[in-house]
């Protein structure tokens, strides 16, 4: 059937849609280019972001894991305060709102009932919205007074993996535009670090044997996995533990490296695995510290860190890129190890139980 003829020769919707994520970052780099090779925003988007004095992120799932790395591009590079909202807590529990709020709401699909009811009412208040998803013409997108899209291509399989690192190349765009908008200089040059990023996301995608390896090492029986990171590995590692959960079915959970000895280390007992994130350089020895933690306490652990902060006890080794961009590059191993564990234990990887790849209701 016509399904059949879009997946080409791959397996599963969800491999293929890993597979493109280079292409996606490079395409979005072509989108938000003008006519000079800079990155552009509209003018609007931009007046709107320069006269918030707070930003306030709503989603929800994977695209709420984005939001938090968001938070972290706009806070350090565009020097606006952001807060990150789960939108079925906030529709009945709203925050306290500075004077004067910005709403971004980001949406895959545009069509998330949570994240709907939240932009139905903060209209009503009388706020500004901005909708980033990767369908043109979605109901979140209508309904706000700005849109910017992914170009993603359609996500077919449920669990989200390209959207995700689309939301945040936008995202690290809209960060130094709005930086830049602002009169802050930034050290670096975003586009030029962005195609470091996708041709580091291709290395990473080349390397499906060693995912799967790891997948088999860690994950092929085990009940439980726990991801550790600090600073945005604790934002990545939330969501390679949803990914895994959403198609394998095992109970995963991230935590922050400082957290964990706070009660959840009670439940690491032999072999239980633990994937550590290590790419931050000012966190670098915090995280091994954790580590050690676990493994005194008999974890079986799987370091993943970045070229240069690299030890011999790390399972794998991303290439180098911008130590803020990270994300975009350390979850496609997570990805690949889910995507594997799920095959492994023989899971319906598109379509998990459950699940539905967009939900309507609230
Ligand atoms: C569903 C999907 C998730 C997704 C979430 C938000 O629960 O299964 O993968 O992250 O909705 O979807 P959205 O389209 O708003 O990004």
């Amino acid at each position: 059937d016509a399904s059949d003829i879009e997946k080409g020769t791959y397996p599963h919707y969800m491999l293929k849609e890993i597979d493109e994520q280079p292409l996606v970052v490079r395409k979005i780099i072509q989108e938000y280019q003008n006519e000079n090779n800079e990155l552009h925003i509209d003018a609007d988007i931009l007046g709107a972001m320069d006269e918030a004095d707070r930003i306030y992120i709503v989603a929800c799932g994977t695209s709420y894991h984005a939001g938090l790395v968001g938070k972290q591009f706009i806070e350090t590079w565009a020097k606006v305060p952001v807060e990150v909202h789960v939108a079925s807590e906030f529709s009945y529990n709203m925050p306290l709102l500075s004077e004067k709020p910005l709403f971004i709401f980001i949406s895959q699909s545009g069509e998330t009932a949570d994240s709907r009811a939240v932009l139905v009412q903060i209209k009503e208040l009388g706020y500004k919205a901005l909708t980033i998803t990767n369908v043109p013409g979605s109901t979140l997108s209508r309904e706000s007074d700005y849109t910017l899209l992914l170009h993603a291509g359609p996500e077919i399989a449920v669990a989200s993996t390209k959207a995700y690192t689309a939301q945040l190349a936008v995202l690290s765009i809209l960060a130094a535009v709005t930086a830049k908008t602002r009169g802050i200089e930034l050290e670096f040059d975003l586009v030029q670090e962005l195609a470091i990023v996708a041709n580091t996301m291709e290395v990473l995608c080349d390397d499906k044997e060693e995912m799967e390896s790891i997948a088999l090492q860690f994950l092929a029986t085990t009940r439980n996995a726990f991801f550790i990171g600090r600073s945005v590995d604790y934002y990545v590692g939330l969501e390679g533990a949803l990914k895994l959960k959403e198609i394998s079915y095992i109970q995963a959970e991230g935590f922050a490296g400082g957290e964990l000895k706070h009660g959840t280390i009670a439940l690491i007992e032999n072999n239980t695995p633990i994937i550590a994130l290590a790419t931050q350089e000012h966190v670098n020895l915090s995280i091994r510290g954790n580590v050690k933690e676990v493994v005194a306490r008999g974890a079986n652990p799987c370091i993943i860190s970045m070229k240069g902060l690299e030890t011999e006890e790390d399972r794998y080794v991303i290439p180098k890129v911008h130590e803020t961009l990270s994300p975009l590059a350390a979850v496609i191993p997570l990805q690949l190890i889910s995507y594997y564990a799920a095959l492994h234990r023989d899971c319906d990887v598109d379509k998990p139980r459950n699940l539905a790849k967009s939900v309507t209701v609230e």
